[in-house]
């Protein structure tokens, strides 16, 4: 999109998946948040105009509604201080989104900002500094989703990810890199993008392949700043092999990495989108008409072997280390399945009486050989 784009633009499934995953996070985020902090902050660095062309709700309207709208509020959510802050640089965006905003009505809890007229990475760099050395972010939820990859970089996303339990969100479309990658013009934006040079090692490929390469790099990068990070790839159809829109969720803390996949497990719950592809592009072939859990039993014998492990860290292991979500997958579809097969053992030291097939805390595990 150039600046003589219209104010507002069609919706598209390509939004919907995004919008989707976005507020079903959300959804769980809030209340988990709000159980251990007072102040959240909710920040949307590319905010759009706030509707589509067809009235759908953008970004900004999805997000104060998956906090003011949630079914279940707790009553933390209803103590809770939380500020939606929005940066949009087109002015005839902010003023649209400025009228969107001034017809909601909110409780007295939910704060919004002025739009903040300007490009995220000098508005959210003036905000960060003007945060005392002593006191620190609340926690910050951003989502950062511009149409390409300028006016944002890991540098600026790192500084977020620095205060505790601040997460974000971020969008690149690679197939919007690769098809410039070596031209000179596009080296400024994407030293900022990966926060150093290494994305030139893309450029010995073309296409896919450079895709993947930068693919590949971003998601350490985010993995490295956040602590954790997992990938989601928007246009994944089965079938249709890897494109390269991918959602980059960095966060420091397991319960948001759990909750943020099986957000992406509902969007997509064939493949969990995505996750297939984190370590090796062409294995979403392993998944057909549903998840295979033979995968994550064969991925869980392999990392504990035939030694004792508890269901806590097999619910970790599942978290962090495989595609699936431990909630959703671990115990019904997978543990209770090779108990009943004769492929693994469980007890309880504390409860010798544990019913068969189910793996309350404190479950002890063991494959047989
Ligand atoms: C993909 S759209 C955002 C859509 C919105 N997040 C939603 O889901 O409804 C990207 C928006 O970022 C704005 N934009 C472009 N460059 C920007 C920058 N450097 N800083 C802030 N906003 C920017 C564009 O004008 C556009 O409205």
């Amino acid at each position: 999109m150039s600046k003589t784009d219209p104010t507002l633009w069609q919706y598209t499934e390509h939004t919907r998946a995004k919008h989707h995953l976005l507020v079903g996070y959300l959804h769980a985020w809030f209340p988990i948040i709000a159980s251990t902090s007072r102040a959240i902050n909710v920040i949307d660095g590319f905010a759009g105009p706030g509707r589509y062309e067809g009235g759908e709700p953008g970004s900004p309207l999805l997000m104060i509604d998956a906090f003011v709208g949630h079914k279940n509020k707790t009553p933390r959510m209803e103590a809770a201080q939380v500020y939606f802050d929005f940066i949009e640089e087109r002015h005839d965006r902010v003023v649209y989104l400025q009228n969107e905003l001034a017809q909601l009505t909110l409780p007295a809890n939910v704060h919004l900002e002025p739009v903040h007229e300007g490009s995220f990475d000098v508005v959210m760099g003036d905000i960060l500094d003007a945060i005392p050395a002593t006191s620190g972010l609340a926690p910050t939820f951003a989502f950062i989703d511009p149409f390409g990859y300028t006016g944002h970089g890991l540098q600026l996303s790192s500084r977020i990810l620095q205060f505790e339990k601040s997460e974000v969100l971020i969008y690149v479309p690679w197939p919007h890199i690769t098809r410039f990658i070596s031209e000179v013009s596009i080296e400024p934006a994407l030293n900022n993008l990966f926060g150093d040079s290494s994305w030139q090692a893309a450029r010995a490929e073309k296409g896919k392949a450079a895709a993947r390469i930068l693919h590949g790099l971003f998601l350490e990068r985010v993995r490295r700043a956040a602590g954790f990070a997992a990938p989601f790839e928007i246009d994944a159809a089965p079938g249709r092999g890897w494109a390269g829109y991918t959602l980059y969720f960095g966060t420091g803390s397991v319960v948001g990495l759990e909750k943020m996949k099986q957000a992406m497990w509902r969007v997509d719950p064939v493949a969990g989108s995505g996750f297939a592809y984190a370590a090796n592009p062409d294995q979403l072939m392993l998944f057909s008409a549903s998840p295979d859990f033979s995968l994550l039993e064969a991925a869980l014998r392999n990392h504990f072997g035939t030694e004792r492990f508890t269901i806590r860290q097999a619910e970790t292991f599942t978290t962090v280390e495989t595609p699936f979500a431990a909630e959703m997958h671990l115990k019904k579809k997978t543990l209770a399945v090779a108990e009943r097969a004769g492929r693994l053992e469980a007890s309880h030291p504390a409860n010798p009486k544990r019913r068969a097939c189910t793996y309350p805390p404190g479950t002890v595990l063991r494959f047989k050989s």
